[in-house]
């Protein structure tokens, strides 16, 4: 497997077409793992390219737009200020895990989804059979991944019969007009979204949760002054700590389709390319100054923690929404905020794709 660093080569592999996903399990493909996971499914959008992808992207992409997401705001924002509200009433201390980085995305993916009276251990369950590396059996997460399969197709169907204003009855609409769309992708895109928007989001804010109080509490009284700070906090800390750590599969995995030359280095049919996105975001030719000096400076370059090309990160402006208002507000409503555990003593979610914190003790 090839490891691609440079910025310029890592934003080459993901732009190019030649370089796929859905070869990553074609049937001459060596198996990468020996316990597949929700990134593994062949039926997933993330392993489809060319006019399948582009099919069901179309499907779902209008939801996630800027201007979508910009009408979905004014809930985030109420949905986080009552969870807010929740942690004042039940007091100081608090796991801020649990209570907050987990509970943000929770309600904004069961509100999106219409799904209200999902329960927090069920989609906690899920997520984490999805995005297990080794923490699980293959059989676990195959039986975890199925169960979850199961839930969407049941809720396709139920949304088909009786369509509200949600996202899965506007994609189950979507995918009828265009056509074309098999029942078991529309599953899969379902059940993918289910954990994407709960997982990719606790991940971050909780990694970022615990950096800000743990070694920058100085940047607090900022983030409590103004949204757009809080904003441009938040992408910084995107671009600088990565969802995970996975030294064997770093970054986004790809399969060459034809012979293609990256950064001098001739790539042959075939060949895996691992694009280390973590790195390229680091890349001195780019990225030239101190990265953590000021967290509210805007990025020289666009950041690569998203993504690029067609499987750019589809819920980029949601995942920006809810780090910059859940940041925002946390801070303004609680200026003592401070952990009461010192960060060398933080416990880890390990052996998954993404990797946090297990708990954030907090007090105020
Ligand atoms: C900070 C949070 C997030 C980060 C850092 C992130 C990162 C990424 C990255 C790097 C990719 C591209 C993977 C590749 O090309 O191999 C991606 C794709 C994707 N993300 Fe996110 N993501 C985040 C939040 C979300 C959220 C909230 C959702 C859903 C609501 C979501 C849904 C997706 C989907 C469906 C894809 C696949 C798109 C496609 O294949 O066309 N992500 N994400």
């Amino acid at each position: 497997m090839w490891l691609v660093t440079r910025y310029s080569d890592v934003r080459q592999v993901l732009m190019d077409a030649r370089f796929q996903r859905s070869l990553l399990s074609a049937e001459d493909a060596p198996a990468l793992t020996g316990t597949p996971n929700l990134l593994d499914a062949p039926g997933g959008l993330i392993n489809m390219d060319c006019a399948e992808h582009l099919r069901l992207r179309r499907v779902v992409q209008r939801v996630f737009t800027p201007r979508g997401v910009k009408r979905l705001r004014p809930w985030v924002e109420q949905a986080i200020d009552r969870l807010l509200d929740e942690l004042e009433e039940r007091g100081s201390p608090a796991d801020l895990m649990a209570g907050y980085a987990a509970a943000v995305p929770n309600a904004v993916m069961r509100h999106l989804m219409g799904v209200q009276d999902l329960e927090d251990d069920r989609l906690r369950r899920w997520a984490e059979h999805a995005v297990s590396d080794t923490s699980r059996s293959a059989e676990e997460v195959a039986a975890g991944l199925r169960n979850l399969m199961e839930f969407s197709a049941d809720l396709l169907a139920e949304r088909r019969a009786a369509p509200g204003e949600d996202l899965v009855s506007t994609l189950a609409q979507a995918a009828d007009q265009q056509g074309g769309v098999p029942k078991a992708h529309l599953a899969n895109l379902v059940g993918g979204l289910v954990v994407a928007g709960h997982d990719t989001t606790m991940t971050m804010l909780g990694n970022s949760l615990l950096y800000i109080l743990g070694e920058r509490p100085e940047v607090c009284q900022r983030l409590a002054s103004s949204k757009e700070a809080a904003g441009a906090l938040a992408e910084r800390l995107v671009h600088l700590i990565p969802l995970g750590r996975n030294p064997e599969k770093p970054g986004c995995l790809r399969r060459a389709a034809q012979d293609t030359e990256i950064g001098g280095v001739l790539v042959r049919a075939g060949e895996f390319v691992a694009a280390d996105i973590g790195a390229a975001n680091r890349d001195p030719s780019v990225f030239t100054g101190s990265p953590f000096d000021d967290l509210f400076a805007p990025l020289e370059s666009p950041t690569l923690s998203f993504g690029g090309g067609t499987h750019y990160c589809l819920g980029i402006w949601l995942a920006r929404a809810q780090l910059e208002i859940a940041l925002h507000r946390l801070a303004a409503r609680f200026p003592g905020l401070h952990l009461t555990i010192a960060v060398r003593e933080t416990e880890w979610r390990l052996s998954t794709t993404t990797r946090s914190p297990l708990r954030l003790p907090a007090a105020w």
